[in-house]
């Protein structure tokens, strides 16, 4: 997830060190190039900019000397294409004189940049931070100011972003914010911006935030705030914010596992967009739809967005999957395996090793290998033929949350694809997690207390959301250290019914289609003495038989199934606080699993 960072202050000065550092604070946000500009006093600008960490780049390019009154940096967290010097950030409009540098993603940058050539305009890469200083140049070269064109280049870029852009003949930077995080600063002889909190509070208090659509002029002074549609100035006062740097990582949440539950949505929207302009999907989905014998293949979490994406193809695209998890896959399918056949692999890290092992077995066959991973330059990444991003930026927390939701959301999308069907059954789904977080905190936080001594549970799901049963007990184990086990909802009578007794706790992940099939298994349970929750849309006839009902908001089964996992998630990090655990790195546990 990129990152920005800009300064204007007062007097020409040595801003490389204030560049470098904000650089490390925005590096937790994960990256692979980083870049600087200066602007100094007389015009002249200054752009250094390479592949690498920020010490490195720094080191390389003495970024420490650069000078000017004003300057930027940006560290880019590649989504297509492989990091390079070209599309580092910042970059340069045609002539020269405008620089700028973004975060967030233009999805219709291929498109855009077509235009630009065609317009006559110097494009020197293919990143879509590029394209924001193009965008806003287009309207400049037709006579617009600055703000009247950075209104009008939002009518052009499509997707979710935040820029920074400086032009050689003035004394100020520009900001824009449109679905990417942003917020300015006012110091003592300066100002400043950044993509978050955290990169602006050693050096100031006085923060603005800034709304979807506004743009801020930055000068050494003061902040001057737009709405940049109507070009009216805004009136609202700077804040006196009282955060710890900690606390403003977490983003005012106690946990990062709690914030990236929130992100939710945000992250979710992003990739809907990515995968919706991208035009990576196409040849990917034909490989898929190409294969013999298609597997997906993964680990813990990912394996279980794997079992829902094998529902979604069959269902949608009568295209057979087989979901595995990597080890088995060497023993169970690997000898089987030829050129006609194709592996999925997918990882949130990129690092697995067991993922890696049978990606390197699966090659050794000759059969096709894709990646769906977050971490960009992992592993996984260089080692696909073909790759699809989760757009997800870091997931710090140990247990994956946003990246599993992702994970859902690229399976779906990829399976509509694959279907011939139209992608747009997606667009609801951010706003549906959005209404499932806030519906389903009160009701998790009043479920908690009664749940929180259990040493032992159930979590059951059948069909769309069996996947989701078994994410929602892995969630539990892994920050509750209880026993919980997850499990088709039809085996349950098979043997562990036995386990239960007075008050014994079966949770069900279920949605409406399924109701008849959710109400019997309540009941096998419930006369035999057992406290039944279930997490699943209203229904009479479930408020009827459940002991507790944690309602989900009305959704499409396909969509319901992804949002079933959110209470599941918020009810696992409630009762790893109220235990006494931190959440965000349980015991024995590591996110990243390197070794066999
Ligand atoms: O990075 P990966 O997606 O390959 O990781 C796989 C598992 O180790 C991971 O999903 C693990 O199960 C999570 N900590 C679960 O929250």
């Amino acid at each position: 997830m990129c990152g920005i960072f800009g300064i204007v202050a007062a007097k020409e000065r040595e801003l490389g060190p204030v560049l470098v550092e904000a650089g490390k604070r925005l590096s937790y946000r994960g990256y692979d190039s980083v870049g600087c500009a200066t602007l100094s006093a007389g015009g002249a600008i200054d752009l250094r900019k390479d592949v690498g960490k920020v010490e490195e780049v720094a080191s390389r390019h003495r970024l420490a000397q650069m000078r000017g009154l004003r300057g930027m940096t940006q560290l880019r967290w590649a989504t297509f294409g492989a990091p390079s010097r070209a599309n580092a950030q910042p970059h340069l409009d045609s002539s020269g004189e405008m620089v700028g540098a973004h975060n967030g993603n233009v999805v219709n940058n291929v498109e855009l940049r077509a235009q630009f050539l065609a317009e006559g305009m110097t494009v020197r890469s293919t990143n879509d931070g590029e394209s924001c200083v193009h965008a806003v140049e287009r309207h400049i070269r037709q006579g617009a100011t600055v703000l009247e064109s950075i209104g009008r280049a939002a009518r052009d870029l499509q997707g979710d972003y935040a820029y920074l852009l400086g032009r050689a003949d003035e004394k100020v930077l520009y900001a824009f914010k449109k679905g990417s995080g942003l917020v300015a600063g006012v110091g003592d002889g300066f100002t400043c911006v950044a993509s978050d909190l955290p990169c602006l509070l050693p050096l100031t208090r006085r923060v603005l935030r800034i709304r979807d659509g506004e743009a801020v002029v930055l000068h050494a002074d003061r902040l001057e705030l737009f709405d940049a549609a109507t070009g009216t100035r805004v009136e609202r006062e700077p804040e006196e914010v009282t955060e710890t740097m900690e606390a403003a990582q977490k983003g005012g949440y106690p946990h990062f596992m709690l914030k990236e539950i929130h992100e939710q949505p945000q992250v979710a929207r992003e990739l809907i967009h990515l995968l919706g302009a991208s035009k990576h999907v196409a040849p990917f989905v034909e490989r898929l739809r190409r294969a013999r014998h298609l597997y997906l293949v993964a680990c813990g979490t990912s394996y279980h967005a794997a079992l829902l994406g094998a529902v979604y193809f069959a269902r949608l695209a009568g295209k057979p999957a087989v979901p595995v998890l990597a080890p088995q896959f060497l023993a169970q399918y690997v000898p089987a395996l030829g050129a006609e056949d194709a592996g999925l692999f997918v990882s949130q890290s990129g690092e697995t090793k067991d993922v890696l092992n049978a990606l390197e077995a699966a090659r050794a066959q000759g059969a096709a290998v894709l990646g769906l991973v977050n971490v960009l330059g992992s592993t996984l990444m260089t080692a696909s033929d073909r790759y699809l991003p989760l757009a997800c930026g870091y997931e710090i927390s140990v247990p994956a949350t946003k990246t599993f939701v992702n994970q859902c959301v690229a399976f779906l999308h990829l399976a509509l694809r694959l279907g011939g069907r139209p992608v747009r059954t997606l667009d609801g789904l951010p706003a549906l997690l959005q209404e499932t977080i806030e519906s389903a905190e009160p009701q998790v936080a009043a479920l908690a207390p009664q749940l929180v001594d259990k040493e032992d549970l159930y979590c059951l799901g059948y069909g769309l959301t069996y996947p989701i049963a078994l994410e929602g007990a892995l969630k539990l184990k892994e920050v509750t250290y209880a026993h919980c086990e997850g499990m088709l909802s039809t085996e349950f009578k098979h043997g562990p019914l036995s386990a239960v007794r007075q008050g014994y706790p079966v949770l069900f992940a279920g949605q409406s289609e399924d109701v008849p099939l959710l109400v019997s298994g309540i009941n096998e349970c419930a006369c035999r003495g057992a406290r039944t929750v279930v997490v699943s849309q209203d229904d009479p006839r479930l408020r009827a038989n459940a002991g507790d009902l944690v309602v989900l908001p009305p959704a499409d089964p396909l969509l319901s199934a992804i949002l079933a996992v959110v209470p599941l998630q918020l009810l696992a990090y409630r009762l790893s606080v109220a235990r006494g655990f931190d959440p965000d790195f349980p015991r024995n546990l590591s996110k990243t699993l390197t070794v066999d």
